[in-house]
This record gives structure tokens, C-alpha cells and sequence, in this order.
């Protein structure tokens, strides 16, 4: 079996105080290995985005603990973990999060933005980007012109564009018509089989769920099925991981520690908060998009 990448220990969640209290996640364990296609299922309500947002340290469990190639996550300072979301994660949201006034292309330019990378290979890399996605056309388009399924194939062009480890997608043909949602998921699987991009797909769709390689299956923030024997792995992991980890460790100003909550960025535009610009990214070149 592959490396373990992201490895979940009796996760928790609650929100709200006292009377209004209410545990979303009660004691969730799971490693989750590089290349894998994992299909979170379960009821509305039964914690899968919870269990998502957690998984993607968009958001921090209650009690439990999250490690990512086997470094824990949650003194991770803030930068630390915008470091990790943009250059290794990638999400395809059903609400699309995305700048609606601009145009197709620099919504997907944006996250190369905030890595810092240059003009030129930012630009060239988002069109290789919406190629892939077969939106190449519209990319002077306005966001907000766009039908659904253009918006979510835009969101999976912007979710690619740094070359991710991970793709986290919630619902990512909810709304969509089937010929689209299909077009949707023969993406992502393509991302799994031809680089190796770990998906993690929460659905409502059999059909979906099932063409994924494991099924976790949710029940009142409980997984109550696994269809994978989930063995723990020892292995290095992925290098660029563990350096941006390692660096952290070595920081010793604790000023800015990791909040409780990471500074509202439970969602998209959050992640892409230019407060913690990432630099030194290393992108791959691909001399045929020139
Ligand atoms: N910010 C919040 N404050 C209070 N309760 C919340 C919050 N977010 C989620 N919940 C509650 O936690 C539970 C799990 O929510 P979650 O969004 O994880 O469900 P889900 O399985 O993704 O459902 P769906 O399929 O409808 O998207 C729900 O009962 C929800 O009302
Ligand atoms: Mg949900």
C-alpha cells in the first residue's frame, strides 16, 4: 500500500456552547494514502463537510488530532498552513468561491498569485489549466457569465493549477446535469490516474462514490464503514511537506501561533488570503502549453 499522507486520530468537532452545543464529529479515525480515491458518504448532516474541512485544515477538530506525513498540525502556524493548503491542496467546492466580476483566467491565475510565481509562467500555467478543463475559450470571460458546470470546471481548473497532492471536493456534481457531472468526475479520475492526485470526494452519489477505490460511510459523526483495511504505514512522505513542516518547528517566535480558529478562511476566498503571500513555488514545466 502507498505512503500514508493525511492521518486522522479521534477526531471531534462541536459548535455552539452549552444548551446549543452540538458534536458534529464524535471520534473519527482514518488514514488517508497518497493516490487513493476516497468517497466520504452519509446522510445531510452527518459530518462529511465537517470531516472534509478538517481533513483539508481548513478548520481545527475540537479534540483529536490531524498529521500530515506524520507531523502533527495543530501548532502549525498560520503561514505554515496556508503554505501547505496552497501549494499541495487543491478544492473543488459546490459553492464555487470564485471571483465573480473577474474574468475565467484570473480566477484561475490567482493561486499561482499568492505562491508568488511570475507573470509569464502564472499566465502559462492557467491556460495549460483551463485546456485540461476545456475552457480555454472563455477564459476572458466574466466568472459570473458562466453556466454551472463551466463555474465548476473553472473551480477545478484554479484547483489544479499549482499541481496538487490532494483535490478535496464537496459535492462537486451536485446541481450539475449528469453529461456534466460526468464530465466532471472523468476529470478528477484522469487527475488520479495519470498524476497521482489523492481525491477525496464527499458525495451523495452512488454512482460516484462507488468509482472511487474506498468508501468511508457516515453516520452522526461516526464512521460506521471503511471499506479499506486501513493499515498504518512508517515512510518519509512527501519532501516539500515535511520541509515546510520541519521549518515550522524550527521557528521559535510563537506570536503567530495558529489561532483556535484559522482567520475565517472556513472557506475558499479564506484559503486564498493574500496575508501570507508563499513564495519559492516549484513548478513543473510543461514546454508543450507554451
Ligand atoms: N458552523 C456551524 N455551527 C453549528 N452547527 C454546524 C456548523 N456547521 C455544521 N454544523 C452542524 O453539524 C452537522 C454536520 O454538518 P456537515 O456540514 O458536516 O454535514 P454534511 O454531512 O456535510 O451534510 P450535507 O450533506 O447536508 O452537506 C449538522 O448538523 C450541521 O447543522
Ligand atoms: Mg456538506
Amino acid at each position: 500500500m502507498s505512503k500514508t499522507l493525511i492521518s486522522a486520530r479521534s477526531l471531534r468537532k462541536s459548535y455552539g456552547k452549552r444548551n446549543s452545543k452540538f458534536e458534529a464529529l464524535r471520534g473519527v479515525t482514518l488514514n488517508i494514502h497518497e493516490g487513493e480515491s476516497v468517497a466520504i458518504i452519509g446522510k445531510s448532516g452527518s459530518g462529511k463537510s465537517t470531516l472534509m474541512h478538517l481533513l483539508a485544515l481548513l478548520d481545527k477538530p475540537t479534540r483529536g488530532e490531524i498529521t500530515l506525513n506524520g507531523h502533527p498540525t495543530a501548532r502549525l502556524h498560520a503561514r505554515k498552513l496556508n503554505a501547505i493548503r496552497n501549494k499541495k491542496f487543491g478544492f473543488v467546492f459546490q459553492s464555487f468561491f470564485m471571483n465573480a466580476n473577474d474574468t475565467v483566467l484570473n480566477n484561475v491565475i490567482l493561486p499561482l498569485k499568492i505562491a508568488g510565481v511570475g507573470y509569464r509562467e502564472r499566465h502559462r500555467r492557467a491556460i495549460s489549466a483551463l485546456k485540461t478543463v476545456d475552457l480555454d475559450d472563455k477564459r476572458n470571460n466574466k466568472a459570473s457569465d458562466l453556466s454551472g458546470g463551466q463555474k465548476q470546471r473553472v473551480c477545478i481548473a484554479r484547483a489544479i493549477v499549482n499541481d496538487p497532492k490532494v483535490i478535496f471536493a464537496d459535492e462537486p456534481t451536485g446541481n450539475l446535469d449528469s453529461a456534466t457531472g460526468d464530465k466532471i468526475i472523468n476529470l478528477l479520475f484522469k487527475l488520479n490516474h495519470e498524476k497521482g492526485i489523492t481525491l477525496i470526494i464527499v458525495t451523495h452519489d452512488q454512482d460516484l462514490a462507488n468509482k472511487c477505490q474506498r468508501q468511508i460511510s457516515i453516520k452522526d459523526g461516526r464512521i460506521v464503514s471503511d471499506s479499506s483495511a486501513d493499515v498504518e504505514q512508517d515512510d518519509d512522505g512527501d519532501e516539500e511537506i515535511r520541509e515546510i513542516v520541519a521549518e515550522s518547528e524550527e521557528d521559535d517566535d510563537d506570536d503567530d501561533a495558529t489561532p483556535d480558529k484559522f482567520e475565517g478562511d472556513n472557506n475558499i476566498d479564506g484559503m486564498l488570503d493574500q496575508k501570507h503571500p508563499v513564495r519559492h513555488i516549484n513548478i513543473e514545466e510543461d514546454e508543450e502549453d507554451l
